[in-house]
């Protein structure tokens, strides 16, 4: 059983039966296992609220083979960061034949990658701040006269701005490199861009309206994004229509660059001429209550449960390659 993606197999569904049986996937084993079970926790309460036969499966504890024995239909993934947004779920379930949430194998994996995404988006149109791939103390001098200070060391796959370090004086980098270095082998540097952030919520091909991000730490780290009440957002963004509008398109620009699709995010930051960079997409963002992506559908009046549902939605572009072998 092999799935194929049939993106005008998009629809709308009014009757909660029409889903069948749905797993919500959270938990995992990630670094991120925190913010997934709050996330598939609110999903899980969302879709039952609206009378969708949903339930709860963590793959840390459940072989994903239990989805067939199960008889699950379609699954939900809420499930961040690698092992569950970065493809691999995906290809499994595209295996095991089970439709699921969001983006594919592909988009899944070129997005989990921030250097990847920018070298596609740049060769999209989609602007995004220039950087050097770091792969040892021979690059640091480079690095500095090319980007100038400050600039930002990044791991390339990690979420929530972990292992992320902002570097201030040339003799700190040696420090930033090694705390990203330690996480994954990919590491690369990006100048410090000192504007204003924004974020934009994507949604079966549309794009949300804008958000923008407010803290008073040095920039939206994991404890800012989770566990602050001083991070303050708005939206609307309070762009100019035309502003918001071209961020719109580059949001929708960028998930075109790398395969993406169904729902997610971009993130930006806008430079000094008001030119919006795109950071990165998450193929999967949190879905807490307090989350980016149901706050900007809120916006327009897409309340949590609908929003749980219209991604729900987003599985029946998955379609078994060979309809006649479909499971009964
Ligand atoms: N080049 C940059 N200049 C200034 N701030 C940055 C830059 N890159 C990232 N940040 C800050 O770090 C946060 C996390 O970066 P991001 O690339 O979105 O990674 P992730 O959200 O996966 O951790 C951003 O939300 C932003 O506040
Ligand atoms: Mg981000």
């Amino acid at each position: 059983m092999r799935l194929t993606y049939q993106p005008e197999r998009l629809r709308r569904v009014s009757d909660p039966r029409d889903f069948g049986r749905v797993a919500v996937l959270f938990g995992g084993d990630s670094s991120e296992r925190e913010i997934s079970l709050l996330s598939g926790n609110a999903v899980l309460e969302a879709l039952k609220s609206r009378g969708v036969d949903a339930h709860a499966f963590d793959p840390r504890d459940e072989d994903l083979s239990e989805l067939i024995a199960g008889g699950f239909d379609r699954v939900w993934i809420a499930l961040h960061g690698p092992g569950g947004e970065d493809g691999t779920l995906q290809g499994a379930l595209e295996y095991l034949g089970v439709p699921y949430t969001g983006s594919g194998v592909m988009g899944s994996a070129i997005g989990m990658d921030k250097l990847r995404t920018k070298r596609l988006a740049l060769a999209l149109g989609v602007p995004t701040a220039d950087f050097v791939v770091l792969t040892g103390p021979a690059d640091f001098e480079l690095t500095i006269e090319r980007l100038k200070l400050p600039l930002i060391v990044k791991p390339a796959t990690q979420g929530s701005s972990v292992g992320m370090t902002k570097v201030e004086r040339a003799a700190d980098l040696a420090a930033a490199f090694a705390a990203a270095r330690q996480l994954e082998p990919l590491v690369f540097a990006e100048p410090w861009i000192p504007g204003k952030e924004y974020t934009v919520a994507l949604l079966q091909g549309e794009a949300l309206p804008s958000i923008r991000i407010e803290t008073p730490k040095t920039f939206y780290d994991y404890e800012a994004k989770y566990f602050r009440d001083d991070t303050r957002y708005f939206c609307p963004s309070g762009l100019a229509a035309s502003a918001e509008a071209h961020l719109r398109n580059l949001a929708l620009a960028a998930f075109e660059a790398v395969g993406a699709c169904g729902w997610g995010r971009a993130d930006f930051m806008m430079d000094a001429a008001g030119r919006p960079l795109l950071l990165e997409i998450n193929t999967i963002p949190g879905m807490t209550s307090h989350s980016l992506v149901p706050m900007a559908a809120r916006e327009v009046g897409i309340d949590f449960p609908e929003l749980a549902w219209r991604v729900l939605e987003t599985s029946f572009t998955r379609v078994p390659a060979h309809p006649a072998a479909a499971r009964p």
